[in-house]
């Protein structure tokens, strides 16, 4: 059956011992797209155990080779991108060009991370010891980085293969075994990621990669002691990780609600633009997506019909067809969208468009005047639905950005550099734009969440430090 996919393990493909596989439903068509294994915790045993073997030798495996595989890995999965981003429209719905963008990018960010290892493992530290208090020069310190071990790798649906490749690849060039546990809708996709990296030809038991049951082998995952260290991308399971997660290092990333304010002297037509972009790329299932307009009430009519004129000529429909808005992942995630957009209705919120859905397929909708009591103002949709909060003041916008719970990112627009700069730093989040909208890349940018978004900082380089450990040898003389 051409629509079974099996698991990678040990350098091979197998099915499960369970006999049971998992159904992914393709967003668009709501019918069974693939089916995935469902593995067992043996299954994990028996991965986690070659990893464990599988790095000890990768970690003696000098870096300039393992950056070779890694550059040779890199450019199979970009002439791989058509398949792939055909898995990436079928099992998550994402437009087609922005399916093959997804791999792509993917590409490029495997090789600079086998660039930027180079670099950055490729030096240490010498330190002598009569700079502290007390001492001679009779101690020599040399540092080096050294891998974790295992790391688990835990991707989001919205970008199984790019927000795995981001943890996978700092993870192999510091010397690192990878066990990847990818979602299960955009888990064929991901899977056939991991067969670039196969057919590079990387060391058997290096990579695996399991699929199947969260209440199965979720927790038996997080919480096996093998694991090295953890690195996710996703929803609330984040929080609950790492609560059970032993004593590992962690990098998560668990979502925001990214404000993009504006001010009275902002380019409105820029902030339309962005807003758009922000707003409803992927059709708002983005961690960075805009998720509130904080708009200085002068200006607001203004901004708003800029903005409404633009979602006016967003393309709605099949991921195929490559249009603007296409199904969200799940029905259930369509319907809690539906959820937030009743709450608002029933509290007064003024719809900017008509609310419209067919099956997981949601209408691009602003909702003008949204006001602090609905959820919409707080909770974040994941979908195409963008609140509008009229402002009368900077510290208003401040105010509420800084009540969320979340802290990722946030974007201002305005021609006052040193306003921007006074926002930005008043703002609790792990990035601020200036004059575009949030976003994650370029991949080698910090990226990183305050308070409920996350735990470290990611982009390629923190990454890669992340992934390692100092280890220090002292020379001591006579
Ligand atoms: O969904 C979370 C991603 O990290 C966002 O990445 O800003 O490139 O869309 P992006």
């Amino acid at each position: 059956d051409p629509t079974v996919f099996k698991f990678y393990s040990d350098g091979e493909w197998k099915r499960s011992t369970s006999g049971k596989l998992v159904s992914i439903i393709n967003p668009t068509t709501r019918k069974t797209q693939y089916k995935v294994q469902a593995c067992t915790q043996e299954e994990v045993n028996k991965i986690i155990e070659a990893a464990k073997t599988a790095q000890k030798s990768w970690a003696k495996t000098p870096l300039w080779k393992r950056a070779e595989l890694l550059h040779k890995a890199a450019a199979i999965l970009k002439e791989h991108r058509a398949p792939i981003a055909e898995c990436l429209v079928k099992e998550i719905a994402k437009p087609a060009k922005d399916a093959v963008t997804e791999v792509v990018r993917s590409g490029d960010l495997v090789s600079y991370c086998a660039e930027e290892g180079v670099r950055i493992l490729g030096e240490g530290k010498f330190l002598v010891s009569d700079s502290f208090p007390g001492n001679e020069r009779t101690k020599y310190c040399l540092t080096s980085k050294i891998p974790l071990g295992v790391v688990l790798a835990i991707p989001p649906f919205n970008y199984p293969v790019n927000l795995a490749v981001s943890k996978i690849a700092p993870a192999l060039i510091a010397g690192n075994s990878i066990v990847l546990k990818p979602p299960t809708q955009g888990a064929v996709a991901a899977l056939h990621m991991v067969h670039c990296f196969h057919l590079a030809g990387f060391p058997k038991g290096l990579i695996s990669c399991v699929t199947g049951k969260g209440s199965e082998i979720g927790d038996f995952l997080t919480m096996h002691p093998g694991v090295s260290c953890i690195s996710f991308t996703g929803g609330d399971t984040g929080i609950a990780i790492s609560k059970k997660a032993g004593m590992i290092p962690l990098q998560m990333e668990l979502g925001g609600k990214d404000a993009c304010i504006i001010l009275e002297d902002g380019d409105l037509d820029l902030a339309a633009a962005n807003i758009i972009k922000g707003g409803f790329s992927y059709s708002g299932q983005r961690c960075t997506a805009v998720k509130v307009i904080l708009i200085m009430e002068s200006v607001a009519d203004t901004l708003v019909e800029k903005v409404k004129a633009k979602v006016a000529k967003l393309t709605v429909g099949p991921p195929e067809d490559d249009c603007d808005i296409t199904p969200v992942v799940t029905e259930s995630s369509a319907n809690f969208i539906e959820g937030l957009v009743m709450d608002a209705k029933q509290k007064g919120a003024t719809f900017c468009q008509e609310y419209k859905r067919e099956g997981n397929l949601i209408w691009p909708l602003l909702l003008d005047n949204v006001r602090p009591d609905m959820r919409i103002a707080w909770e974040e949709p994941f979908g195409p639905v963008l609140p509008v909060i009229r402002i009368n003041s900077i510290e208003e916008a401040i105010h509420h950005s800084n009540a969320s719970n979340f802290g990722l990112q946030g974007c201002i627009f305005t021609r006052d550099i040193n306003k921007a700069i006074l926002i930005s730093d008043a703002m609790e989040t792990g990035t601020v734009q200036i004059n575009s909208a949030p976003a994650r890349g370029p991949d080698h940018f910090p990226f990183q969440g305050l308070k409920d978004s996350g735990i470290g900082s990611q982009g390629i380089t923190n990454s890669i430090n992340m992934m390692t450990k100092i280890k220090s040898t002292v020379i001591n003389l006579p």
